[in-house]
């Protein structure tokens, strides 16, 4: 899939397939978080992969925005660096690396945050220098059939020409 249809199409998925992602694709999407640039190539995150049934169900219930992790195939838990002022800009960006890596294979995904996060670093064990940011559970799509159907702004909403509020045509 070209990089720009896979922006188009790409969706929040929270009902996925009971099947197994295979390991290869799980490889691919951490590749893609890993060659992902950071500021000053800093690389201040960690990726903790979780596959344990068990321990995807405990998630699902302590990711309070994210209760559908339990049904994922596997899920990412992504820690940035407490120090490091860029961790948030860098592993977002990681993050849409491997959403949209994950969704070209047809594997779907979402951002699961904000709430219960400490209790996520606590579960999977990350130490007190790192902070867990959100956790993205993956798996193939229950339904596929919305793929492509956006609920944006309009363009001319958000793009302005030279000046802010001059229309870009
Ligand atoms: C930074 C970020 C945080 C998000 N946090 C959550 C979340 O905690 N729980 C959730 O179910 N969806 C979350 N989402 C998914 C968004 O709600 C979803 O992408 C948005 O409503 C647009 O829907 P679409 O991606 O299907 O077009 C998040 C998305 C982003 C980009």
């Amino acid at each position: 899939m070209e990089v720009y249809d896979s922006i188009r199409t790409v969706l929040a998925v929270r009902e996925f397939k009971n099947i197994p992602v295979p390991d290869d694709s799980i490889r691919k999407i951490l590749e893609a978080a890993r060659l992902t640039a950071s500021s000053r190539n800093g690389q201040p995150w960690s990726f903790i992969v979780i596959q344990s049934h068990d321990s995807l169900v405990e998630l699902g219930s302590i990711v309070r925005s994210g209760p559908y992790t339990a049904q994922s195939a596997f899920a990412i838990a992504v820690a940035i660096e407490k120090e490091s002022p860029y961790g948030l800009s860098d592993a977002s960006r990681a993050i849409q690396s491997m959403v949209l890596t994950a969704w070209a294979d047809g594997i779907g995904s979402n951002w699961a945050g904000w709430v219960g996060m400490n209790a996520v670093a606590d579960y999977l064990g990350v130490p007190d220098t790192h902070d867990v940011i959100a956790v993205i559970p993956f798996g193939y799509p229950l339904k596929s059939k919305t793929q492509g159907i956006k609920r944006r702004k309009e363009f001319s909403e958000i793009v302005h020409s030279e000046r802010f509020g001059q229309p870009f045509n």
